[in-house]
């Protein structure tokens, strides 16, 4: 990509991983060019017409350099859960040192990806972090938009593939507690448009983004497994079972499934909103029209973003 105009180009914090790669396209279907900062520029599909620089938090000034002539900066970056030398405290730092790069590169906007009820005293590290990085959003006084999410689902989404996965595969499938917490996913191209939309627009707000169904867990997970056509028991199991079981099936696929945070801020009711739905596209409708594919491969979190791609098998 050869720089133009001041303005011409948008940067995508992950375009060759999961909400990134929905805006990025989003952005490309409107006419924008993509500039994508990335630890993984290898995992650029063929074609791709983005380019790639380092999403090095070591380098302020190399971030700079890349945002430099950007018209927004649509930010992703997060991480789902602490591992050896990766915190959720690192990532609101270097979530700071991103801003502060756009705010010096003169970007004009942000569109920052968050999560649903983030909150400076919650219990939980993932929410209190995603808080005080909306909070360093703001002081920084440049135009923003906040999208919240509550869980992604959609092209090569995590979460519900795994259930699927798990439910094709397992005689028994373990709900925590009654099941009861509501769960209000959005799918990630719904995410995307509202990412390009909250670009164009001039005011600074915040957002749930949230779909229109918002099933129980336990539904959900009902619904996974027919869809499937699985002959799996779904049982309900006392919470704090989940977790410990979630760290045994995680030892054996050699991944991290759900964390307790995960779990209990779920549990929690955190993945529900009451607010009216922001995205388009139904949960259980999607489920259905995906029954043959869901779950046929299972979808590593540790490969994706903990392990080199030479370790993972990702070329
Ligand atoms: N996925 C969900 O269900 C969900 C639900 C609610 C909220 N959200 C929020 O949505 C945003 C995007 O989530 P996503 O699932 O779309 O994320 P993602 O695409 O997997 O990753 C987003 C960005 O963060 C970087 N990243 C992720 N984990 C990392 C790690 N361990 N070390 C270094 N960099 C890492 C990625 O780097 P690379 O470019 O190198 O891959 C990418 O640039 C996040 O703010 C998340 O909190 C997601």
């Amino acid at each position: 990509m050869t720089t133009g105009p001041a303005g011409d180009f948008d940067v995508v914090t992950g375009a060759f991983s999961y909400s990134g790669a929905a805006i990025a396209s989003e952005l490309q279907a409107a006419g924008r060019r993509v500039r994508t900062l990335t630890g993984h520029p290898d995992r650029a599909p063929a074609g791709a017409a983005i380019e790639a620089r380092p999403l090095d938090f070591t380098d302020p000034a190399g971030l700079a350099e890349s945002l430099r002539g950007a018209r927004v900066l649509f930010n992703t970056y997060w991480v789902r859960f602490a591992r050896g030398h990766v915190s959720h405290e690192a990532a609101v730092a270097q979530s700071r040192v991103l801003f502060q790069a756009a705010a010096e590169a003169g970007v004009r906007r942000i569109v920052h990806v968050s999560i649903t009820h983030p909150g400076a005293d919650s219990p939980y590290p993932y929410f209190r972090g995603k808080a005080a990085v909306e909070l360093a959003l703001a002081d920084l006084g440049l135009s923003h938009a906040v999208l919240r999410p509550s869980i992604l689902f959609g092209g090569n989404g995590v979460l519900i593939n795994n259930i699927a996965w798990l439910l094709r595969r397992m005689p028994v499938f373990a709900v925590g507690g009654t099941g009861q917490y509501r769960v209000r996913p959005i799918h990630v191209d719904d995410l995307a448009r509202l990412a390009v939309r909250a670009a164009a627009a001039a005011e600074t707000f915040v957002l749930d983004a949230v779909g229109p169904d918002r099933p129980t867990f336990l539904e959900l997970v009902r619904h996974v497994r027919d869809s499937v056509s699985s002959g799996c028991r779904v049982i309900c199991v006392p919470g704090p079972l989940i977790p410990p079981a979630a760290r045994l099936l995680g030892l054996a696929l050699r991944d991290t499934l759900l964390t307790t945070e995960e779990y209990e801020a779920m549990a929690d009711g955190l993945a529900d909103t009451d607010g009216p739905a922001t995205g388009e596209i139904s949960l259980m409708q999607w489920i259905t029209d995906h029954q043959a594919t869901l779950g046929r491969t299972y979808a590593n979190e540790l490969d994706r973003h903990f392990r080199s791609d030479k370790d993972s098998g990702h070329q």
